[in-house]
Order: structure tokens, then sequence, then C-alpha cells
């Protein structure tokens, strides 16, 4: 992960938190301002039937509430009704009488309508209580006419209601500013609250790059600390652990150079040795000459021992298919005989067909007889068998030779180990066995030496490869998990 990308990152993620709770919190403002501005007209609507009832009541019983007396005439019951019911600030009511403008309550509205002539005329020709719509400098009004009749006064009089709507609207709108202004200060604070949450979360992914920059093939030893169990602890956990293979596998692989570096020195040493000191002796020439060839094809054995070695850790190094493990343990017998004049024998055969590699086991089994062989004397029994056991497979040689010291079982199956108690030590490498032990393990089994009780020596893979089954016409294949590795 580069630079850029980490902030890419953590713009992108409040970019779209920004996005997001904008978009909701635009919605939900707009919802607002169409619900209030719904609501205005009702509520315009529901000021002029109150104002329509006040009068009405005033009208029923026409007693002056300050003095007690009755209005001898209509200007008098408007003029009174007027200085007693006083507008808000969005209303103006004033009374109209034969077609005139008395009286106005006494604030001052926000546009003056009662000095509208046309305005007045048209209410003064109102017979019923008339409702309507009408402009004025402030914008539409919503009015009412109520007309007023009075016995003993013939004129024609009324009282006119308006509400101010657009001013009321005016309002609307101004609330829902404040609520947008409101949010979206609220937005703003939540990107930037956002922004330092996002660098903090993402903080530790930061220090996983730099430590992975920092951590070269030469110095695999740096580890991540690991802090609190959440998914960014596991990942620096997950993180140390594959830096735990690498570098074991590094560490490996050295050791593989080293250990094949040194025990190659020798044999080149050795054939150095003998052309410096050559003479001009013919036979002493064809002598040196037989001892080299046999230096260097034992360096060339080595040499291909250790290729096989490198190559047993890939995926690719087993080449799996059905084995008949039965014909593989009488394989292996009729080829060993050619090793050496011993009494070979086939042990017990297991008569199942498994999934492996039928080339990398004969030649696990092949280096187990030829050790056997070089452990042996001229009379002695060697035997080749294999058996299923608990859902394992066997496959030994075994032998009547003087067997491994208890101290080298383990051992012996390590690189380059000799355990010097063989008859003829110097001759191997000491790669048989470890070239045994990584095809055992290829397969996802061990191998194992033990000393069966009548003397030798027992050398042992344990595989656990899964029998495959018949099942008609069709072969179902069980191979055990780690086998497909
Ligand atoms: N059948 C056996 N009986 C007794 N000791 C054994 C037997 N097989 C192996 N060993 C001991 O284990 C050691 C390691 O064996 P390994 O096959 O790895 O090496 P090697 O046979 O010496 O050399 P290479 O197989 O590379 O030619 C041998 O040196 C020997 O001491
Ligand atoms: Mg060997």
């Amino acid at each position: 992960m580069t630079g850029e990308v980490r902030v890419t990152a953590r713009a992108r993620i409040v970019g779209w938190m920004l996005l997001l709770v904008g978009l909701a919190l635009a919605g939900s403002v707009t919802v607002t301002w169409s619900v209030l501005s719904a609501r205005l007209n009702d509520r315009v609507d529901n000021e002029l039937t109150h104002e329509a009832n006040k009068l009405r009541s005033y009208m029923g019983n026409g007693v002056d509430p300050a003095t007690g007396r009755r209005a001898t005439d209509l200007t008098e019951l408007l003029e009174r009704y007027l200085v007693h019911n006083l507008p808000d600030g969005y209303e103006t009511f004033f009374s109209v009488v034969d077609g005139r403008t008395v009286n106005r309550s006494a604030q001052d509205p926000l546009a003056r309508l009662d000095l509208d002539r046309a305005f007045v005329a048209r209410a003064a020709r109102a017979k019923e209580p008339t409702y309507g719509w009408a402009e004025s400098s402030a914008g539409d009004v919503r009015y009412a006419v109520l007309p007023v009749r009075m016995d003993g006064d013939p004129r024609q009089a009324a009282l006119v209601v308006v509400e101010f709507r657009d001013a009321l609207r005016e309002e609307v709108n101004e609330t829902t500013r404040v609520l947008g202004f409101t949010a979206f200060g609220a937005l703003a604070v939540a990107g930037v609250v956002g922004w330092l949450i996002a660098g903090r979360v993402l903080a530790p992914i930061r220090l996983v790059r730099q430590t992975a920059e920092q951590i070269g093939e030469s110095d695999l030893t740096r580890r991540l600390l690991v802090r609190g169990n959440d998914d960014v602890a596991a990942l620096a956990s997950t993180f140390n652990r594959m830096l735990d293979r690498l570098e074991s596998a590094f560490a490996a692989q050295r050791r593989f150079l080293d250990d094949a570096g040194h025990e190659l020195r020798t044999p080149i040493t050795v054939i150095r040795g003998h052309l410096e000191l050559m003479g001009d002796d013919p036979d002493e020439r064809e002598e040196t000459r037989t001892l080299l060839m046999e230096e260097l094809d034992r360096m060339n054995r080595m040499v291909n021992d250790l290729i096989m070695l490198a190559k047993a850790d890939r995926p690719d190094f087993l080449d799996l298919g059905e084995i008949d493990l039965a014909d593989l343990t009488v394989d292996v017998v009729a080829k060993s005989r050619g090793l050496g004049d011993r009494r070979w024998r086939v042990g017990a055969v297991a008569e199942v067909r498994v999934l492996g590699d039928a080339q990398r086991l004969t030649q696990a089994l092949m280096q187990l007889a030829s050790n056997a062989v070089r452990h042996t004397g001229d009379g002695d029994t060697i035997e080749v068998g294999s058996a299923v056991r608990d859902g394992s497979v066997l496959l030994w040689v075994r032998d009547t030779g003087p067997g491994v010291a208890a101290e080298d079982r383990e051992r012996i199956f390590e690189r380059f180990v000799r355990a010097g108690s063989g008859p003829r030590p110097a001759e191997g490498a000491g790669l048989g066995l470890t070239i045994v032990a990584s095809i055992a393990k290829a397969h996802g089994g061990t191998a194992f030496v033990q000393s069966p009780l009548e003397g030798g020596a027992q050398f042992v893979l344990d595989i656990p490869l899964r029998p495959v089954v018949d099942a008609g016409a069709t072969t179902v294949v069980l191979p055990a998990p780690e086998v497909m590795r």
C-alpha cells in the first residue's frame, strides 16, 4: 500500500460518509420545509374561522365587556370590537361601512389593504361571509369579509380579516434556513471529526505498511506490536505469523546452502590433492584416475540429491496417481536384488490402491534398501513390506544389521548426518534418509526408525493415505487432505 493509496482510502471513507449524511440531511430539511408550507394554508384558514367565530359570539350579546353597554349603531359596534380584539403580527382587521373603511385595528399592518380602494369596494359588495385571496405589497394574503347587521341600522357593514400568508411563509423559510445551516454546520464538524477518527483507525495499517517496507530479506526479525484484540490486531498477528514462516523458510534455505557448500568442499579438496600429487607412473596415474572418477560420481550423486531436496518443498514435487501398494512392494524387492547379495524377502503386503506418487515412494524405499545393504553382510535378511493401519499406510524396510543406536534415531534423518557406526560410514553423503523423510512429508506423513526385538533396524514411512474406493465403474478417489497440499 503506497502513501497516496492510504490518503485516498481515508478521503474515500470520509467522503462517502459526508455524502450519505449530507443527502440524508438535505432530504430531511426539504421534507420539513414542505410539511411546514403545507400546514401554513391550513393554519391561515383556521385563523380566519377563529376570527369569524369570535365575531359571531361578540355579535350574539353585543355587550361591550368594558362598559357593559350595548352598541347603538354598526359603526360603534365594530369600533368596540376592534378595540378589544387585537390582531397578531401577521394579521390586520378593519371595518367597512357603506363602502368605506371606517376603523382599523390599532397595530400597523404589514400592508395597508384598508387603503386599497378596489379591495375595499370588493369587500363592501359581500352580502355573505366571503373568503378569498388578494395581492398586497406584503405578498399574497388570505382574507375573510364578515358582513354584520344590526336592527335599527340599515347600513351595510362588514369586518374584514386579513392574514398575511406570504409573510408567514417567510417565517417558515427562515426556520428551514436555520435548520439547514445548523445541519450542515454539524455535518462539517462531523467531517472533521470523521477525518481525525479515520486517521486514527488507519494509523495501525500505516504501521504495518511501514514495517513491511523496512523488512528486507536480510532482516526478517522485526515484528509488529500487537495491541488490543480488534481486526487491526488480528491483521498484525497474521502479518507477524507470516514473517515467522518467512524467517524460518529463509533460515532453512541458508542452512541448506551452508551445509551443501561445506559438504561439496570435501570432494573438491580430495580431487585437487590427488591431482597435485599425481606422479608420472602410468599405474599410479590409472589408480588416481579411477579414484577421481569415483569421487566425481559421488559429488554428482550428492548434487542430484541436493537438487531433489531443494525441490521437495515445492507444490509440484509429487506427481499424484493411483498406486497398487502390493505391486509397489513387490517391485521394490525385485529392483533391490541388484543392490547386493542378501536374503531379500517380501513381508506383509497391503492389498489396497491409494493416491500417491509411486516413483517417489519407490525412490524412498530404494534408499532404505541401499542403506540396509550397506549395513548388512552376505546372508543377512532384508525385508520390504506394506500394511494399512489406523487409516495410515505403512511402508517399511527391515534388516538384520547392527541397528541404530537410540541416540541416533532422530538425528540420522537430518541432512549430512552419518551415524558412523556402519561398516563403511565414509561412503555416504548422509542425504539418503533426509530424502526419505522429505518424500514422507510431501505425502503428509513421517519417516522414522525403530528397533525390532529380534535386532536390526526397521525404517518406516507412515503416510496418511486413504484407500481409493472402487464404486462400480467409476473410481472415487479419497486422498487425505494433507496429500493435496
Ligand atoms: N539400515 C541401517 N542400519 C543401521 N544404520 C543405518 C541404516 N540406515 C542408515 N543408517 C545410519 O543413518 C545414517 C544416515 O543415513 P543416510 O542414508 O541418510 O546417509 P548415508 O547412507 O550415509 O549416505 P547417502 O544415503 O547419502 O549415500 C547412516 O550414516 C547410518 O549411520
Ligand atoms: Mg543412505
